[in-house]
């Protein structure tokens, strides 16, 4: 789960990486590095901390003339993140550098190996027992390439890896298992990188590299070879349509903002070809779907907040769509042997396309015979590419860690699939219910971009309020106790404040014993079915002195008073467009106490975009 990547061309290098690095420093930033040639000779300079500290080390170095280097920035997996553990490593003659990405598993084996021979290692890290793994085979094989190829071909586990050594001066290899890696073609120059965003600025021309692929790469000169045998493999270049634009903050103090922000763009774009009609002929097509036969069960596998997404629109694949719809964690579904059967189908949800355990998941389904569906915004990701069909959720790049409009467009799109569903099913089935919820998703745009502004204040106010608190507990029943789990998500990621999400009927079993004043509930209270049943809810945790805010919403324009210590009102709407108005409600509280206390909004501790390790 970290960043890489690899320049060859006309261009000094190393301002290049460190540029390409900042636009990747989303998926890891506890250190950096980046190798270089100078005058035949490797340079290699690291620093523990972000990037910054790696550009406060490069500009008292002159590294000018280098026009092929590699770099990195890192989310530890093996070892501390310290210096010594930063990539890129060297072999044990230090005269080949490499960059990587993934775990190798069983690297402890290879490394007692290489101890027994006299190799001694400057870190605690996987890579650096890759690296005089490659070092080793150089001294038994005709050239670079083939060493490469005969290391990683001992390597176990996941690995997108880049390789610079001055024998080849202004040559770098590229290879990739299980991890993303993808080139970038320019004029003159090729990029390496673990994201498109890397390179954006100097080259739109693709070539995605798949598992079991090595590329070796000289300026515009560029070859894509089998690892199993090093025999040639054909690539296309893919045209990528994405600016750099859309990748920045938009004046915003944070990306978080900015994408809470985007959200009834979002929509918009989600919707935009997919409605057909108006009123009450509104219908949904999706074309992608169209050749899947429908599924006799969908079963739901993802992580994170595309968990949350999934658990929240399965009442609305069973009760619109008509399909008994499942749900679980991929870490705990790729490990449980689950029944699937040929005529079920698999849907894993993926903002990156790239976790590891989500990605694993889609590989078991395959391996048991049953299609994979994957809603992914990643174009070209490895869901996207290994899926049997792919719905993709348009929202575009999300850069903060803390996921919050992919969250939305995975809602839109999951209630689309539903009425989707509805419309194929060949049963008595009525439309009302989906046509209602499609008029509500048309208006939805034009009603999110109204409250948003009023409701970035009046988060800002409560956070004032509940900043200090050391511990919340979030509320829902329904469709809100998946968000009531997704706002308990972003508090704790972004502010380390501990926060619970739960089922309010499951508050009775357990949780309620927590109650005190100390300990505050965001309860919500949606104007919904389960409305009144939540509202006996709050006054169980208003008698045991705990403080509330309750997310309400008007009806016939009066707000419903529940004798809360906070109200937070939302517009009256149909149900489903009310989580919509709810999600970033709690987004934009987690983001106001995150900012408000000081914390590192866009990339909390600990925690990485794109998750590529299990
Ligand atoms: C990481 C991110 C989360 C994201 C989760 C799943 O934990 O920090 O924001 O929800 O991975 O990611 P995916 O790309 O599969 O949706």
């Amino acid at each position: 789960m970290c960043g890489i990547i690899g320049y060859s061309g006309h261009r000094p290098a190393v301002p290049l990486l460190v540029e390409g690095l900042h636009r990747l420093e989303y998926r890891g930033y506890d250190s950096s590095g980046v190798a270089f040639e100078q005058a035949g000779k490797l340079q290699v300079v690291k620093a523990a901390g972000k990037l910054s500290a790696l550009e406060s080390k490069l500009a008292s170095n002159a590294f000018h003339l280098a026009t092929a280097g590699i770099g990195h920035t890192r989310w530890a997996t093996h070892g501390l993140p310290v210096e010594r553990n930063a990539h890129p490593h060297l072999s044990q003659d230090g005269k080949l550098a490499i960059i990587h990405n993934g775990i190798i598993e069983n690297f402890q084996e290879i490394k007692d190996e290489l101890l027994a021979k006299g190799h001694t290692f400057l870190s605690d890290t996987d890579t650096e027992v890759l690296a005089h793994l490659i070092g080793e085979e150089r001294e038994h094989s005709p050239n670079l390439r083939e060493a490469f190829a005969r290391a990683l071909r001992r390597a176990h586990g996941a690995y997108a890896v880049v390789l610079l050594s001055p024998e080849e001066p202004g040559i770098i290899y590229a290879a990739r298992m299980a991890a993303p890696l993808l080139m970038g073609v320019g004029v003159g120059e090729c990029f390496v990188a673990s994201d498109i965003p890397a390179f954006l600025p100097y080259t739109r021309e693709v070539v995605f590299l798949e598992d079991g692929e090595l590329a070796r790469i000289e300026g515009s000169k560029w070859e894509v070879f089998s690892l199993a045998d090093l025999s040639p493999v054909e690539k296309t270049v893919n045209h990528v349509p994405w600016d750099m634009q859309a990748a920045a903050k938009d004046g915003y103090k944070h990306f978080m903002l900015k994408e809470i922000m985007e959200q009834p763009r979002v929509v918009t774009d989600c919707l935009s070809g997919r409605l057909v009609g108006q009123g009450d002929s509104l219908r949904v097509q999706l074309g992608e779907l169209d050749a899947f036969p429908v599924p006799s069960r969908l079963h739901i596998v993802a992580c994170g907040t595309s968990y949350n997404a999934g658990l929240w629109g399965r009442e609305l694949l069973e009760n619109i769509g008509g399909i008994p719809t499942d749900l679980d964690i991929a870490s705990e579904f790729r490990y449980r042997d689950p029944i699937l059967r040929p005529d079920e189908a698999v849907m894993v949800i993926s903002q990156s396309g790239e976790t590891a355990d989500t990605l694993a998941a889609l590989r078991l389904a395959k391996e048991k015979g049953c299609k994979v569906i994957g809603l992914c915004n990643v174009v070209g990701s490895s869901i996207a590419r290994e899926a049997d069909v792919v719905v993709y959720t348009q929202a575009g790049p999300e850069i903060s860690v803390a996921s919050t409009k992919a969250m939305c467009s995975q809602m839109t799109l999951i209630a689309l699939m539903a009425a989707y569903y509805g419309q194929r099913r060949t049963d008595a089935f009525d439309p009302s219910a989906s046509v209602k919820m499609l008029n509500a998703l048309a208006a939805l745009p034009a009603q999110l971009a109204a409250v948003l502004p009023t409701m970035q204040e009046r988060a800002a106010q409560l956070a004032l309020r509940f900043a200090s608190s050391r511990s919340f507990f979030y509320l829902g029943r329904g469709q809100c106790h998946a968000l009531a789990l997704e706002g308990a998500l972003k508090l704790k990621e972004l502010s380390y404040i501990h926060a619970e999400g739960y089922a309010s009927g499951e508050m009775k079993h357990g949780p309620i014993a927590l109650i005190d004043p100390q300990f505050p509930t965001l309860a919500l209270a949606l104007d919904d079915a389960l409305f009144p049943k939540v509202k006996s809810n709050i006054q169980e945790v208003l008698a045991r002195q705990g403080r509330v805010i309750a997310l309400v919403q008007e009806k016939d324009g009066v707000a419903p008073e529940l004798g809360v210590e906070e109200q937070w009102v939302l517009p009256e709407a149909h149900p489903v467009a009310a989580s919509f108005l709810a999600l970033p409600a709690l987004q934009l509280f987690s983001y106001c106490v995150a900012d408000y206390l000081g914390k590192d909004v866009d990339q909390p501790r600990n925690l990485a975009k794109s998750v590529t390790v299990e």
